[in-house]
């Protein structure tokens, strides 16, 4: 793959595309006929569909206890040079003692999907013991009952891993009407060729954006025109794997952020709207590193991270998670992200006296309101508005109609 030099190289030097070349593709799928099956769940097939494109690059498959054990202990891989790159969070692949016992000697298996549609084959594998609970503590900082990704993944998985390379026997689609805004890290990078960018800064998101969201992006565009940039692209990339049942779904995201670029308050002409395939642990500043990494992959070389990124409220207790501000202060020293321009923001809110989302002035802390997502919710359940300012009226109308869709009638 050629990547042009104005670009930032992707981590590992080159991109990785586990994709069978499409003349093989009929040999591959008889191939994987004759092979030990592991059936893949939802999110596991979003992680194929992450590792298949290469956003976790340089890795080939789910990964080996050698990769699992840096990843939970150093954050960061290490190359065969010597470098590192930074991976913050286990992509593994969890089977059972059953399905253990079907492989036995096999140094191959095929991965399967809910109809049993053989996707992938994964090779030279390995399997070693799945350490649930180190895994949990290490990865979130707790192992508190109720997290979301664990309660949905790791509980009720199996107590083995399976690691290998991975051979993806066609492109992963999702058939959901969203598939177009799906662009593999090459497709984006050829996008912001095609603009001729000369700086891309990512904006990861899983919630609606508000005002506050978006003083952060414009704000970033004009200190990028300040550092003498011509053309910084804004990639807004909302994130498109699992989610916890409170937050608000893909499709309507979508149709919220569509909303926010007819209303004017992102111009479509420097920015690139498309989705970022992970599943989301909200394990704060461990997979805000992951958040940043992938986006590297894709081509962004200044990423903009802002008050509590991939954190949620404690599951049990009455605070959040993690510290707001850890996020941002450990992206901007984390091990193998040297590359990346991270862009530290202060949190907005909304202040009272100028009727708009500004960045918080604590000197005069009772002029400004948070708007938190539980009082969002509240408010557009209830078909009350938010102040004028907090969001543009047509996202927001948006958000009152999916709060609709969900009470029964
Ligand atoms: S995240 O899980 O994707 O990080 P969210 O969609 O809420 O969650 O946030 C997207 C980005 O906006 C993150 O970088 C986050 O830190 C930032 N952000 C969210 N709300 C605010 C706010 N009020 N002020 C500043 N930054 C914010």
């Amino acid at each position: 793959l050629s990547v042009r030099a104005g670009l930032i190289e992707p981590d590992g030097g080159k991109l990785v595309d586990l994709h069978v070349a499409e003349p093989e593709r009929g040999l591959k799928k008889r191939e994987a006929g004759l092979l030990p099956r592991v059936k893949l769940s939802r999110i596991d097939l979003q992680w194929v569909h992450v590792l298949s494109e290469g956003w976790a690059s340089p890795l080939t498959g789910f990964m080996r206890e050698s990769e699992f054990l840096q990843t939970l202990h150093f954050n960061s891989l290490r190359l065969g040079d010597g470098s590192f790159v930074n991976m913050s969070v286990p992509i593994v692949l969890a089977i059972d003692d059953s399905q253990k016992e079907r492989i036995a000697e096999s140094k191959r298996v095929t991965l399967v999907d809910s109809d049993d549609n053989p996707v992938a084959i994964l090779s030279n594998i390995e399997i070693y013991k799945h350490p649930k609970e180190e895994r949990i503590a290490r990865t979130w900082g707790t192992t508190a009952p109720g997290l979301p990704y664990v309660e949905e993944t790791i509980t009720k998985a199996g107590n083995w891993l399976i690691g290998g390379d991975l051979e993806v026997i066609e492109p992963i689609k999702y058939h959901d009407g969203l598939d177009r805004f799906r662009l593999s890290p090459v497709e984006l990078r050829q996008e912001f060729e095609k603009r001729n960018a000369d700086a891309v800064f990512a904006f990861q998101l899983r919630n609606p954006v508000h005002n506050g969201h978006a003083l952060l992006m414009t704000d970033t565009r004009h200190r990028l025109l300040e550092m003498g940039y011509k053309n910084p692209i804004l990639l807004l990339h909302p994130l498109g794997g699992y989610t916890k049942a409170d937050d608000v779904p893909l499709s309507w995201r979508m149709k919220q952020h569509e909303k926010v670029l007819e209303d004017g308050v992102l111009d479509p002409e420097t920015t690139v709207v498309s989705i970022f395939p992970s599943p989301m642990h909200y394990a704060g500043p461990t997979e805000v590193q992951w958040h940043a990494k992938a986006r590297i992959n894709a081509g962004a070389n200044f990423y903009i991270v802002g008050r509590d990124p991939a954190g949620m409220g404690h599951p049990i207790e009455k605070r959040d998670l993690y510290d707001a501000d850890h996020g941002k202060r450990v992206l901007s020293m984390a091990p193998g992200l040297e590359r990346l321009n991270i862009l530290p923001f202060r949190v907005a809110a909304y202040d009272k006296t100028q009727g708009k989302m500004a960045f918080f002035d604590p000197s005069r802390a009772h002029d400004f309101l948070f708007i938190s997502g539980t009082k969002m919710r509240a408010l557009a359940k209830n078909k009350e508005n938010p102040p004028d300012g907090f969001m543009c009226p047509g996202g927001w109308k948006v958000l009152v109609k999916y709060y609709d869709s969900l009470t029964p009638s």
